[in-house]
């Protein structure tokens, strides 16, 4: 086969990536789960899109205390989901498509099933198998409070991020109490990860997205966590930089590449994760964080493109993922920003107007220079749905108190067909997670038949983003509220954010827009693509 070309190797730089929430794509097999058989039935779809890769959330045998975050064997698919034979399949399937494969890991814990846990349960306090873990004896005259007061990394959670055992130590577990953290001070820790890490590049997979990657390394004399004071004691700490220099050395060879989930206000803190030898790309919260304002997007997008040039990494655009509101939602509200502390019930929503802005950053995003992040069902315009409270299952939901309504909203079944039962989403048993009424009318189906669907606007715009060349970017002159940006090897990008229509700046052809143009002027909420 020789040598990829350059265009291949390098095929992340500007990616189009799609996210798959396995439990909620598709249900082949009928039992109201999401699974490899639905997913490998939708391929044709996906290529269809146009998608260059797909990122899946965690597959691995879990009991599913969060969403498959707690994983009990990295090297099992979960049977809900599959097999290992049915995912290597699905993995050569999707090449044979074109489209690459990336998969979740999570170093940060496990689940409480998982046999390392297990067994250090079992073994006791002062065991070797306890020192994979953050054991310690509590403070108080007789221990009976938790070693720190650490902040739960749900924010919003009112809970500790330690529990004690019986035998009277407790262990952290910055999440869910079924999640205990790993000791990323063990030198068993590491190597497990490497090997698991080769495991999955040795199936086919192109690329890994590592979850929590901030967190894993702890101070391991857990001093208190002061707001503001420098190092934290559990995120962003210096000696996981050399722990990523070690998983780089592993992908190099298989001709791999990470994405991090990297929360960090602090951009150079943020960029360091992104030097040549460490992770290739990471998500841009940023930018999924910031509000349907021209000044502040524009502020967002100089500024990543600012900061990931002196490393040489491309940027991620994302507007939204798994775990926050679905973006035309976000956008039909007042508060157009996404901010985890500022969740609530019954916000008031203009769905409408929401789904007009999404539109629009939909042909921002991928007119931008960098890779795109695309979740299940944003191709379809999904809002964010409210999950009855009795059937929500997301642990955030409860270790708020029940204040925060977590994030099943935004991973509800999606609608396939609009005429068959649960939209399409499986032939069996009611999904997983109710689907809220009128959910049939996003189905696939009916928005494919639909030149107006969100569907064929995604479809259109990830077929035509090429013309945007791999050049930077510059601003064009533009009134107030309007983005107006060319790329240096052709196409141009107008968003009108304002109140009134504008005027498109000088071209050869409309391209695409998103929405209709009013008499040749570009309106409130719509975006163009231009050939200049
Ligand atoms: C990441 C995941 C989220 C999960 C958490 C704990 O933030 O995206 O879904 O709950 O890590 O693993």
């Amino acid at each position: 086969m020789g040598q990829p070309s350059h265009a291949q190797r390098d095929w992340w730089r500007s990616a189009v990536i799609y996210q798959v929430y396995v439990r909620s794509f598709a249900d082949g097999d009928g039992d109201g789960t999401g699974d490899l058989a639905g997913v490998r039935a939708r391929l044709p779809y996906l290529a269809e899109l146009g998608v260059d890769a797909l990122w899946f959330n965690p597959w691995y045998l879990s009991p599913m205390k969060d969403g498959g975050y707690d994983v009990a064997d990295y090297r099992a698919i979960d049977p809900a989901f599959g097999t290992l034979a049915e995912a290597e399949k699905l993995i050569a399937e999707a090449r044979e498509l074109g489209i690459r494969t990336i998969v979740d890991i999570v170093p940060n814990h496990v689940s409480d099933q998982h046999p390392w846990f297990r067994a250090a349960l079992a073994a006791g306090p002062g065991s070797p198998e306890r020192d994979l873990f953050h054991f310690r004896a509590g403070r108080g005259a007789h221990g009976e409070l938790p070693p720190n007061d650490w902040p739960s990394q749900f924010v919003g959670s009112t809970e500790p991020v330690w529990t004690r055992l019986p035998d009277g130590e407790w262990y952290l577990h910055l999440f869910t109490p079924e999640q205990p953290d790993l000791n990323w001070d063990h030198p068993a820790v590491r190597r497990e990860h490497e090997d698991i890490l080769r495991f999955w590049f040795e199936r086919g997979v192109a690329g890994v997205r590592i979850d929590s990657a901030a967190l894993l390394a702890k101070d391991p004399a857990l001093p208190e966590f002061v707001a503001g004071r420098d190092p934290n004691p559990f995120v962003d700490r210096d000696e996981l930089h050399d722990v990523y220099r070690s998983w780089r050395r592993i992908a190099d060879e298989y001709g791999a590449v990470f994405v991090g989930e990297v929360w960090l206000p602090d951009t150079e803190r943020f960029t360091r994760y992104l030097r040549p030898d460490e992770l290739h790309t990471a998500f841009n919260f940023a930018f999924l964080s910031c509000p349907w304002d021209a000044g502040r997007l524009r502020t967002s997008i100089d500024e990543t493109l600012a900061e990931h040039a002196p490393v040489g990494a491309p940027a991620t655009w994302v507007l939204c993922n798994h775990d926050v509101t679905r973006t035309v939602t976000r956008y039909g509200r007042t508060d157009t920003g996404f901010d985890f502390a500022a969740k609530e019930f019954g916000i008031p929503t203009d769905l409408e107007l929401g789904t007009r802005r999404a539109r629009a950053a939909a042909l921002l995003s991928l007119a931008l220079p960098g890779a795109v992040y695309l979740y299940q069902g944003e191709e379809l315009g999904l809002p964010e749905a409210e999950v009855p409270v009795d059937r929500i299952q997301d642990p955030m939901h409860f270790r708020s108190g029940g204040s925060d309504p977590g994030r099943d909203g935004c991973r509800v079944p999606l609608p396939w067909l609009a005429d068959a039962p649960h939209a399409g989403f499986g032939s069996g048993q009611e999904p997983w997670l109710p689907q809220p009424a009128g959910w049939a009318s996003y189905a696939a189906d009916r928005q494919q038949g639909d030149p107006d669907s969100v569907l064929r606007l995604y479809r259109e715009a990830i077929r035509l983003r090429p013309v945007f060349g791999d050049g930077p970017l510059t601003w064009l002159p533009a009134p107030e509220g309007v983005l107006a940006l060319a790329r240096e090897d052709g196409a141009v990008c107008v968003v009108n954010l304002g109140g009134e229509p504008c005027e498109l700046p000088p071209h050869r052809a409309v391209l695409l827009t998103s929405g209709p143009l009013d008499g040749g002027r570009l309106p409130s909420d719509t975006a163009a693509w231009l050939t200049a």
